[in-house]
């Protein structure tokens, strides 16, 4: 009976292919746990995507309610300490491991032709990951909150010829105030999201387009015919 389904919704839409391409594709000998670094910022995204969800259903953007709405969450809400303290600390682990996996591929190399383009969505992507923590910063409202802000805002009015123009865009007008409130929270679950998606999904193609890169170590031998010395 699955089978029938399956075969039916495959010979309309291909998508036992797309199955393959990800789940049953080939990677090269000798990759370690150096490569699995990829995999865990897009584990810790989905987190990330999931607890926000959780967190949104209890928060309200607004001046007057943002802070009490965030120690609702903290002390009624069932599992809601838990759920915000894995977004807090979701957030620092995610920048951390992003920036391991640039890292990482910048020592074995990876970022080399033909995966230039993989590199360049990635920095892309890195900026993001940092915008959710500028912009989710904010959320709190509280003290540590308005005056991180404060200085983040600032710091980008320095940026020469378009600073002006920035300061304005995120904070709505000349203040830290309900505008700039209802901006960071726009940013941070509307537009970011969208964007970092969708860049993951060219990031990720790329990935599956050019096969993950054969270990320099395991390429050496190859094509040097080297036989096999200690570990590498
Ligand atoms: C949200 C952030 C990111 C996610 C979710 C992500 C995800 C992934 C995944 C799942 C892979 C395949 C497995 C692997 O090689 O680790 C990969 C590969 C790759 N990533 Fe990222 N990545 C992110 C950020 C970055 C950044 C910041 C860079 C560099 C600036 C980058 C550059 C690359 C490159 C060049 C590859 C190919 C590596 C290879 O084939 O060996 N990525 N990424």
């Amino acid at each position: 009976m699955m089978d029938k389904v399956g075969s039916w919704l495959d010979e309309r839409t291909g998508v036992s292919q797309v199955w393959q391409a990800i789940f049953k594709r080939k990677i090269p000998l000798g990759v370690n746990f150096l490569y699995t670094f990829g995999a865990v910022a897009m584990f810790l995204f989905t987190l990330q995507a999931l607890t926000g969800i959780f967190l949104a259903m209890n928060y309200s953007p607004s001046p007057e309610h943002a802070y009490d709405s965030v120690l609702y969450i903290t002390n009624e809400v069932a599992f809601g300490s838990i759920v915000r303290g894995l977004h807090h600390w979701g957030s620092s682990a995610m920048v951390v491991v992003v920036v391991l996996h640039m890292a990482v591929v910048f020592y074995l190399g990876t970022y080399r032709y033909p995966r230039e383009v993989t590199w360049l969505t990635g920095v892309v992507l890195l900026l993001l990951v940092l915008g959710f923590s500028f912009t989710g910063y904010l959320l709190p409202w509280d003290e540590k909150a308005y005056w991180a802000t404060a200085v983040g805002t600032n710091m980008a009015g320095t940026v020469p010829f378009v600073g002006g123009f920035l300061l304005a865009l995120l904070r709505g007008g000349t203040e830290i105030g309900a505008v700039s409130l209802a901006r960071f929270y726009a940013f941070h679950t509307f537009l970011l999201p969208a964007l970092a998606i969708s860049l993951m999904g060219v990031h990720l193609f790329l990935v599956v387009k050019h096969g993950v890169s054969v270990p320099p170590w395991i390429w050496r031998r190859a094509t040097t015919g080297q036989k096999k010395t200690g570990r590498r």
